[in-house]
């Protein structure tokens, strides 16, 4: 048995960026895990490259969608394999493989009775002679009156409605006013999956139990829609089969597109059917982002059942990356391209930091710039880069010369044997892409050799006692040889440098299942000492940040304001359960948000805790978030704090963060919960 593991499949109109890093760090540290316990893996991806916004791109340039498509298919492909993201396969859903199975898929739809045929009223640009998708009718939000919204829903309050209800719509494309034009649509019966999916939902191996649970609210409470597949010329994708005019929605072809490259890597003629037959024994595991669910666990599951193919085992979702606690922003400057970190950051920090922080579930991952240099100092270099190369410098050293000692019962062997130990939760923490449990647990394996060097003093032992510094120094070495195979899923150039170092054989979570002390072979020479990776100091990591238009304000001071110091009162008091328990946390969603006059620091904020009226809360969040950010946001409050006045503002509650202020603040989110609702 084989596992098929894919990444979701960039869009052909953009570049490769930190968020897409998220899915395809995480994706390629399991593939590497499984690897070493000695499975096979087939590790694939593609562009996804149909769909208006692609097509009116390339219009844009003057190019043909084709010529378009293919400088991202090198340059993506030439950014993850920098970032040692390596795949079995690239493909792009542009390809004869891709149009082979989608219309095999299409086909077999419709041979089961799957497809029906209806009328769909759309925005029609008379001028540019085409339809228009929601997202190029642009106007004023019916909502908040904000202009220059899509058509879909309004980005300045969050409110979601149909393109007809915008006001003084316009064609983003001629800027002409849509009319409204009728044209059939093709449908696939998601409705007749109905009890299909609500069975694969029930699996507690399909997807995370929470997002089970999201969607069988969302979609079984209210009803499965339909899904229109079909979308009227001109479009950029394939044709569909017996129609005119009519081309396959981006979204059907593009999971296809799994298929196809499984077929182009096999190099044969239904080489992918292997893998994708109902009876295939192999494992399909698909990896995505929260923002893409519905498709790869409604759609996608549903299509491949009703034609004839196996569908996936599991799809492994994972949140968002904001940087610095917020979205990405190209003004800010934290939209940042794979391509910028690779000038200026070795591939392995960020690699390092991704793993540290990812768990197994869909919440998002903050890049805290600040945080992120930190840990990469205190726990690359120092705990795990110094443990290395404190031991392997001085086994190199003439007093040493190389030689490693005999293995002994001891300290030393103890401390290796209690590593071992660790080795079955490190590995199943990382087969559930829970990799922050594994680092925890290899961290922890670092320190507790650190600190057997440091008890011991090898350097200085050598003076009196050179075959004990000897195995001293050979015992750390062992652990430097574990962290090879342990760190290889995360950081594979560091596992690999480490190796040379200890001119040591690969080591493999597989040989780990019967392997003993001594790990090494100590009559093999050591190899030449380095150190494997450097510090990072502040103005490195700042080279990322690269604010584009409109242009960020320019500073008047040069530093940052330093958070206050906390008076030194030392950690506060142990409670008793029942004084914690008379703070009232809830959720708010703020309606509003302003500056405070006079107060830099401070905003004004207006928020429903689902009472009869909002609360006006004043919050020192100022220098972290802009006020337009906040509107339609979900916070948590303390409820019941006795109202104060702030510069002559009455506050009626408290906004909670995490961070020690000033800039460096997050707030606390408390998810898509109803105003109101408790926080315990
Ligand atoms: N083309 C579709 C996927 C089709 S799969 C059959 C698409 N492309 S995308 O380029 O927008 O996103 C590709 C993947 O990157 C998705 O899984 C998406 O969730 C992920 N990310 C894109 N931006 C992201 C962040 N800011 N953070 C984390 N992951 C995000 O969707
Ligand atoms: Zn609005």
């Amino acid at each position: 048995m084989a596992t098929l593991v894919t990444c979701a499949l960039p869009y052909a109109n953009g570049s490769i960026h930190l968020g897409h890093m998220v899915e395809h760090v995480q994706t390629d540290i399991h593939v590497r895990f499984l690897r070493s316990t000695g499975e096979q893996v087939l590790f694939l991806c593609a562009d996804d490259t149909h769909g208006t916004p692609i097509e009116l791109a390339a219009m844009k340039q003057g190019v043909t969608p084709e010529a378009f498509i293919a400088r991202f298919h090198e340059e993506h492909q030439k950014d993850f394999r920098d970032f040692d993201v390596v795949f079995d396969a690239y493909h792009s859903t542009n390809s004869p493989e891709n149009k082979h199975y989608a219309e095999l898929i299409y086909g077999r739809l419709k041979d089961q009775g799957f497809i029906e045929r209806r009328d769909v009223e759309q925005a029609f640009d008379p001028k540019a002679n085409r339809f228009l998708p929601d997202r190029f009718i642009r106007g004023t939000c019916p909502n908040c009156g904000a202009t220059d919204q899509y058509g879909d829903g309004c980005e300045k309050c969050g409110a979601t409605y149909s393109p007809k209800e915008l006001k003084d719509p316009k064609s983003a494309i001629s800027g002409e006013a849509p009319i409204w034009k009728s044209s059939p649509h093709l449908f696939f019966m998601l409705s007749k999956q109905r009890e299909f999916l609500k069975a694969l939902l029930e699996r507690s191996d399909f997807v995370h139990p929470g997002l089970a649970a999201q969607l069988k609210n969302q979609f079984f409470e209210k009803g499965l829609s339909d899904w229109d597949i079909s979308r009227d010329a001109p479009y950029f994708g394939f044709a569909i089969p017996g129609e005119k005019d009519k081309f396959f929605y981006v979204w059907l072809d593009a999971p296809i597109g799994y298929i196809s490259t499984t077929e182009k890597w096999s190099g044969k003629k239904d080489g992918a059917l292997e893998y994708w037959n109902p009876k295939s024994p192999h494992r399909i595991v698909h990896c995505i982002g929260k923002d893409i669910v519905y498709f790869h666990c409604l759609f996608w599951p549903a299509v491949l059942d009703v034609a004839g193919f196996k569908r996936p085992d599991r799809v492994h979702v994972h949140g968002h990356l904001t940087v610095d606690g917020e979205k990405m922003s190209k003004t800010r400057g934290t939209f940042i391209n794979a391509r910028t970190w690779l000038d200026h950051l070795d591939p392995s920090y960020l690699r390092f930091f991704y793993a540290s922080m990812l768990g197994p579930g869909p919440e998002d991952v903050d890049l805290s710039l600040t945080e992120f240099r930190q840990r990469v100092n205190a726990e690359l270099v120092n705990n795990l880069g110094n443990l290395a190369n404190r031991s392997l410098s001085l086994l190199a050293h003439a007093d040493h010369g190389k030689k490693l000692a005999a293995a002994a019962p001891g300290e030393g062997a103890d401390l290796v044997k209690a590593a071992l130990a660790r080795v079955p939760e490190i590995r199943a923490a990382f087969a559930a892409f829970d990799s922050r449990t594994a680092m925890k647990a290899i961290l922890e394996i670092g320190q507790s050799a650190n600190q057997f060097l440091t008890k011991h003093e090898p350097w200085k032992r050598k003076k009196t006692d050179l075959e004990g510094a000897r195995s001293v120094l050979s015992d750390a070495a062992e652990i430097v040889y574990l962290l090879t195979a342990l760190l290889e899923p995360v950081v594979p150039k560091l596992a690999a440098k480490l190796r040379e170092q200890l001119n040591a054989p690969p080591l493999t979570f597989k040989q780990l299942e019967s392997a003993q002390y001594p790990l090494l072979d100590r009559a093999r020479p050591t190899g030449d000492a380095s150190p494997i990776i450097n510090r990072l100091d502040e103005e490195q990591v700042a080279k990322i940040i690269v604010p584009q238009a409109p242009p960020a304000p320019a500073k008047t001071a040069t530093a940052a304001p330093a958070a206050k110091p906390k008076a030194d009162a030392g950690p506060p008091p142990e409670i008793e359960y029942p004084d914690f328990a008379k703070v009232e946390l809830k959720v708010g969603k703020v309606l509003a948000a302003e500056k405070v006059q006079k107060a830099d620091k401070l905003l004004k904020l207006t928020v429903d805790l689902g009472e009869s009226a909002p609360r006006t809360i004043v919050s020192g969040i100022a220098e972290a978030y802009a006020p337009e950010a906040l509107v339609g946001r979900n916070v948590v409050v303390v409820a019941n704090l006795k109202p104060r006045a702030l510069k002559g503002i009455e506050s009626r509650g408290m906004i909670l963060t995490a961070g020690p202020g000033g800039k460096e603040l997050t707030l606390l989110d408390p998810g898509p919960r109803a105003p109101g609702s408790e926080v315990k």
